[in-house]
C-alpha cells in the first residue's frame, strides 16, 4: 500500500476510531470481509441488494420531496404541481420516487420468487422468511399511503374504496374506518396522518425490519441455487481454516457483483424516469393527474399493478348475506398464506434444479396465474372477467393449500454434495 500523506491519515482516522468504538471493526468484518457467502451465486441474488437500494433511493428522494410538499386536502395537489414544475429538478426527485416505488415491488416480487424456487425460506431461514413477509406486509401500507399523498382524484377514490374495505368487519367496522380516517369522510385529517406514517413511522419500521432481515440471515447463512448448505460441507479456504470451502468473503466478491447489478439497473431505471415515467399508465395513472374531487368518481377504480393481484381477488369474491367481508378475507388470505410457504413445501430438496418436472410446471403455471390476476384487476369488472378471477383465485389457493401434497410427489433427482457452479 502506497504510504502517502492520505494513506496515513485514514488509518490514523480508523485507529482513533477504533481505539474508541472497538466493536466496529468485528462487526464490520462478521457481515462484510468474513461472511463467507456460497461461491454459485446467480442472477437472482442481485434482488437482495437491489431492493436495499431501491429502500435507500426511496427515503432519499422522499426526504427532499418533503421540503415542497405540503399536506392537506387544499394544498397537497398544488404542492406536487410546484413540485413538478417549479422547483429545480423538482420533476427528477419526483419520477424517480414514483419510478422506485414500481421498481421496488419488482425487486421484491422477484426476490420472493427467487425464495420459492430455491426453497429459500425452508429450515433454517424460516425467520428471513418471516421477517421478509413482515417487511412486504409494511412495504404495501407503505405504498399505499403514499399513493394518497399527492391527493389526486385516484388517490382520493381509491383510498375511499380501500379504508371502507374495512367497514366489511362486523361490528367495529365501522368505529374503524372513521378511526382510520379521522373523520367521517377521506380529508384533511386522513392526509396528515397518512402523511405521517408514510414519512417518518413507517420507514423508520421499514429500516429496522431490513437489519433484522439480513442479521437473521447472517445468523444462519445464505442459501444458493443448488439449497446445498455450505456449512456442512468441507471447512477450510484460503481465507480462513474455520470457513466452509464453498463459500466467498461476502466483501469484495459479492459486493463487487452486486454494484455491478446495480448499475445495471440505475441504467433501466433512468430510462424509464427519464423517457417513460408513466409507462404507460402502469407506473402514474392518467387519473391522478386530475386533482381529487369528490363529485366525479373515476370510471375505473383500480390500485396500481403491484396490488392488482389481490384486487382482483377481493372483486372475485361476490357479496354475500349483504356484506363484502368475504373478499376482505379472501385478500387477506391471499397474502397471508405466503406466511407459511416455508412449512407447506415437504419436498425432500430445496432448490428447483433437483425437484421433478411437475414442481417446475407447477411453479410456472402459479407465476402465469399471478399475472393474469394482476392484468385482471386492471380490468373493468365485465362477467368474463369476474369469471376468469374466480377461477384463476382458486388455483392461487389451491397451489398453496395442496402444496404439502404435490410438493412431495415424483422423483427428486440427486442433490451434489457440494454446491456447482456453471460458467
Ligand atoms: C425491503 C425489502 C427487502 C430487502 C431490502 C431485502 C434484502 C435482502 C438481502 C440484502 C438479502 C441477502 C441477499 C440475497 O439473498 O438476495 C436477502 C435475503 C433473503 N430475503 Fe430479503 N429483502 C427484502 C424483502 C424480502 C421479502 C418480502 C422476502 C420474502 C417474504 C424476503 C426473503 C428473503 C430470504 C428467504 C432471503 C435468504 C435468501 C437465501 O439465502 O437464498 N426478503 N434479503
Amino acid at each position: 500500500m502506497s504510504d502517502n500523506v492520505f494513506t496515513r491519515a485514514a488509518c490514523g482516522a480508523m485507529d482513533w476510531v477504533n481505539e474508541r468504538a472497538p466493536g466496529l471493526m468485528p462487526a464490520y468484518r462478521k457481515h462484510m470481509t468474513e461472511y463467507y457467502a456460497p461461491k454459485n451465486f446467480n442472477l437472482w441474488y442481485y434482488f437482495g441488494s437491489l431492493a436495499l437500494l431501491v429502500l435507500v433511493n426511496q427515503i432519499v428522494t422522499g426526504i427532499f420531496l418533503t421540503m415542497h410538499y405540503k399536506p392537506g386536502a387544499d394544498t397537497a395537489f398544488a404542492s406536487v404541481e410546484y413540485i413538478m414544475r417549479d422547483v429545480p429538478a423538482g420533476w427528477l426527485i419526483r419520477y424517480m420516487h414514483t419510478t422506485g416505488a414500481s421498481m421496488f415491488f419488482i425487486v421484491v416480487y422477484l426476490h420472493m420468487f427467487r425464495g420459492l424456487m430455491y426453497g429459500s425460506g425452508r429450515k433454517p431461514r424460516e425467520l428471513v422468511w418471516l421477517l421478509g413477509m413482515v417487511i412486504f406486509l409494511t412495504l404495501m401500507a407503505e405504498a399505499f399511503m403514499g399513493y394518497i399523498l399527492p391527493y389526486g382524484n385516484m388517490s382520493y377514490h381509491g383510498a375511499k374504496v380501500i379504508i371502507n374495505l374495512f367497514g366489511a368487519i362486523p361490528y367495529v367496522g365501522g368505529a374503524l374506518t372513521e378511526w382510520i380516517r379521522g373523520d367521517f369522510v377521506v380529508g384533511d385529517a386522513t392526509l396528515n396522518r397518512f402523511f405521517a406514517l408514510h414519512v417518518v413511522a413507517l420507514p423508520l419500521v421499514l429500516l429496522l425490519l431490513v437489519v433484522l432481515h439480513l442479521g437473521a440471515l447472517h445468523e444462519v447463512g445464505s442459501n444458493n441455487p443448488d439449497g446445498v448448505d455450505i456449512k456442512k460441507g468441507p471447512k477450510g479456504n484460503r481465507w480462513s481454516p474455520k470457513a466452509p470451502t464453498d463459500g466467498i468473503p461476502f466483501h469484495p466478491y459479492y459486493t463487487v457483483k452486486d454494484l455491478f447489478g446495480a448499475a445495471f439497473f440505475v441504467t433501466v431505471a433512468a430510462f424509464i424516469i427519464y423517457f417513460e415515467p408513466t409507462v404507460g399508465g402502469w407506473f402514474l395513472e392518467p387519473d391522478n393527474f386530475t386533482p381529487a374531487n369528490p363529485m366525479v368518481t373515476p370510471e375505473h377504480i383500480k390500485p396500481v399493478w403491484y396490488f392488482t393481484p389481490f384486487y382482483a381477488m377481493l372483486r372475485a369474491v361476490p357479496s354475500f348475506l349483504g356484506t363484502q367481508i368475504w373478499g376482505v378475507l379472501v385478500m387477506g388470505a391471499a397474502v397471508l398464506i405466503l406466511l407459511f410457504i416455508p412449512w407447506l413445501d415437504r419436498c425432500e430438496v430445496k432448490s428447483i434444479r433437483y425437484r421433478p418436472a411437475l414442481h417446475k410446471v407447477l411453479l410456472m403455471a402459479f407465476v402465469v396465474d399471478f399475472l393474469v390476476l394482476m392484468w385482471i384487476g386492471t380490468q373493468p369488472p365485465t362477467a368474463t372477467m369476474n369469471t376468469l378471477g374466480q377461477s384463476l383465485t382458486a388455483l392461487y389457493f389451491l397451489y398453496f393449500l395442496l402444496m404439502p401434497w404435490w410438493s412431495r410427489m415424483g422423483t427428486t433427482k440427486p442433490v451434489p454434495d457440494r454446491v456447482t457452479v456453471h460458467d
